[in-house]
C-alpha cells in the first residue's frame, strides 16, 4: 500500500506527524511536500497527489491544509476523485465504508494529532461496502460527464 500525501503550510505539521505514524505501521509514504511550513498555495498541494492517484502510481491520499476544507474542494475537482473532509473516526469509516473515498483530508489547524493519526489508521482499515454504494458512488461522477 503506497500513499500519496501533501500539504500547504497550514498542514505541514500535521502532515509530518501522520507521515511518521504511518510509517511506523509498516506503510510506504510518497510525500508530494510541501516539506518546509513556507506558504503555498493549496490547490497547488493538492494537484500532484490527485494526479497520482488518478494515475495509480499511489494506492490512496492524504491531504493536509489549515481546515482540510479549501484541499478537498480543489481535490474534488478532480475527475473520478472523491476526497473526504474527516475530523472525527466516525466518518473516517464512512469516508471508506460507503463513499470509498481514495483521498481523506484534515485541518492542521483544527484536529489534534493523535485523533489525525486515528482518522487516518481507521480509514486505512476499513474496507469499501459495495452494493447499494456503488451506485451511489457512480452517481457522485455523473456530472462529470455533462
Ligand atoms: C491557509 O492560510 C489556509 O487558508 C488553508 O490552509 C486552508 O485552511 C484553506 O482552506
Amino acid at each position: 500500500m503506497l500513499i500519496g500525501m501533501g500539504c500547504d503550510h497550514g498542514g505541514f505539521e500535521l502532515k509530518e506527524k501522520v507521515k511518521k505514524h504511518l510509517e511506523e505501521r509498516g506503510f510506504e509514504v510518497k510525500d508530494f511536500g510541501v516539506q518546509t511550513p513556507d506558504p503555498i498555495d493549496y490547490p497547488d498541494a493538492a494537484k500532484p497527489v490527485c494526479l497520482a492517484v488518478s494515475d495509480g502510481s499511489v494506492d490512496c491520499g492524504i491531504l493536509f491544509c489549515g481546515t482540510g476544507i479549501g484541499i478537498s474542494m480543489a481535490a474534488n475537482k478532480y475527475k473520478g476523485i472523491r476526497a473526504a473532509l474527516c475530523g472525527d473516526v466516525y466518518s473516517a469509516k464512512m469516508a471508506k465504508e460507503h463513499n470509498n473515498a481514495q483521498i481523506i483530508c484534515m485541518g492542521g489547524r483544527v484536529i489534534g494529532q493523535d485523533l489525525a493519526c486515528m482518522i487516518a489508521d481507521t480509514w486505512l482499515d476499513s474496507e469499501f461496502q459495495g452494493g447499494r454504494h456503488e451506485r451511489r458512488i457512480a452517481k457522485i461522477h455523473e456530472p462529470e460527464n455533462n
